[in-house]
């Protein structure tokens, strides 16, 4: 895995038990953290930390967010709304390697209902080290930013 690059993390109360073991295991191998709350298990409403991780990234103070709530569905659909960014709900490794491979994602969902700490843990191994593979995916990430008028499917 690289150690070089910094992670933007943020969860609501559902997904803050896990976010604090996220920032445990990043830390312990050298990763940079910037931490966008929530700070305990209050209960919290999961649109603004969704958006702070997005911001992060989308801003350059982090090259990869990862946003957890209790399902990683409303922190999907709030880190999607910030411009430029592709957050990927992810419940399984194969979903966290085909994020990265084929849809550049840079910001990993999950949710702290859905998956158990070690299964957390190894999404966000294979996230954080499988790169893009472009080629034709690159033209279909562009286009998620401009959709075209008509599908000119090249192969
Ligand atoms: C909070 O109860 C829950 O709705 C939230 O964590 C998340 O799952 C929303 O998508």
């Amino acid at each position: 895995m690289s150690e070089e690059i910094t992670v933007a993390l943020g969860a609501d109360h559902g997904g803050y038990a896990l976010k604090e073991e996220v920032k445990r295991y990043l830390l312990a191998r050298s990763y940079q953290v910037v931490d966008c709350g929530v700070d305990s298990a209050e209960p919290a409403d999961y649109p603004f930390y969704g958006k702070k991780v997005a911001e992060s990234v989308a801003a350059g103070r982090a090259q990869k967010g990862v946003a957890i709530c209790g399902t990683g569905i409303g922190m999907a659909v709030a880190a999607n709304k910030v411009p430029g960014i592709r957050a990927a709900l992810c419940t399984d490794s194969f979903m966290a390697k085909m994020a990265r491979a084929h849809n550049d994602a840079q910001v990993l969902a999950m949710g702290a209902r859905v998956v158990g700490t070690g299964l957390a843990l190894d999404i966000l191994e294979v996230f954080l080290r499988t790169d893009f593979e472009g080629g034709r995916h690159e033209r279909r990430v562009r286009q998620l930013d401009q959709p075209p008028a008509t599908d000119n499917n090249e192969g």
